[in-house]
């Protein structure tokens, strides 16, 4: 069976993003993000693929991206308008979504599964991850010790769909 994951790293009020950017750069998350995303498919939304350095998609990995604008047509990524699509592509491996905010809300109901590196601090954000500790459906399964980096403290944490038709797409 494939499942798909969401894949991000939240503040305590499950920020995401500001401006446009990342609110933490936690190393050993990023090498945690690149371990488990690797040779595996990740699916983005158009804004955090021009966030990403240089606008490029991320090496070793198949980069599906959304966007309705059927004018864009960037190198080196498949660009899907809409779920159904990226489903259709997906349908016989294991796959990431890997934000931002309005792609994790849109493809979180088909995620089986929620990898959360949370941080314990609360800097300003203007996006958000969906909380998935106050989420009917959601339960949190498994975390791991804490972990800190300069003042930051923080965890890898492990949170499972239990509605059981969306396991399988
Ligand atoms: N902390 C983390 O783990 C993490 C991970 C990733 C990103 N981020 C942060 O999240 C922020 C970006 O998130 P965001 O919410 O602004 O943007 P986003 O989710 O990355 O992308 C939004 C874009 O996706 C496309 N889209 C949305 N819904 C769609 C649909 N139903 N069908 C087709 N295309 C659709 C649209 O592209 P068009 O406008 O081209 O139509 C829309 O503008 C940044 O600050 C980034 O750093 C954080």
């Amino acid at each position: 069976m494939h499942i798909l994951t969401a894949i991000a790293a939240v503040s305590s009020s499950w920020g995401i993003g500001k401006n446009g950017d990342l609110l933490f750069n936690i190393p050993e998350d990023k090498k945690f993000f690149r371990r488990t995303t690797l040779n595996h498919t990740v699916i983005m939304g158009r804004k955090t693929l021009e966030s990403l350095p240089g606008g490029k998609p991320f090496k070793d990995r198949n980069n599906i991206v959304l966007s309705r604008n059927t004018d864009f047509a960037p190198e080196g990524v498949t660009v899907c308008h809409d779920v159904r699509e990226v489903l259709g592509i997906i349908k016989n491996e294991d796959a990431f979504v890997v934000g931002g905010g309005e792609i994790y809300r849109l493809m979180l109901p088909y995620c089986a599964k929620a990898i959360i590196t949370k941080i314990d601090s609360t800097p300003d954000a203007d996006t958000f991850f969906p909380d998935l500790d106050n989420s009917a459906n959601w339960t949190l399964a498994e975390q791991s010790e804490e972990y800190e980096y300069e003042d930051l403290k923080y965890r890898f944490c492990t949170y499972e769909n239990t509605e059981n038709e969306v396991l399988r797409y």
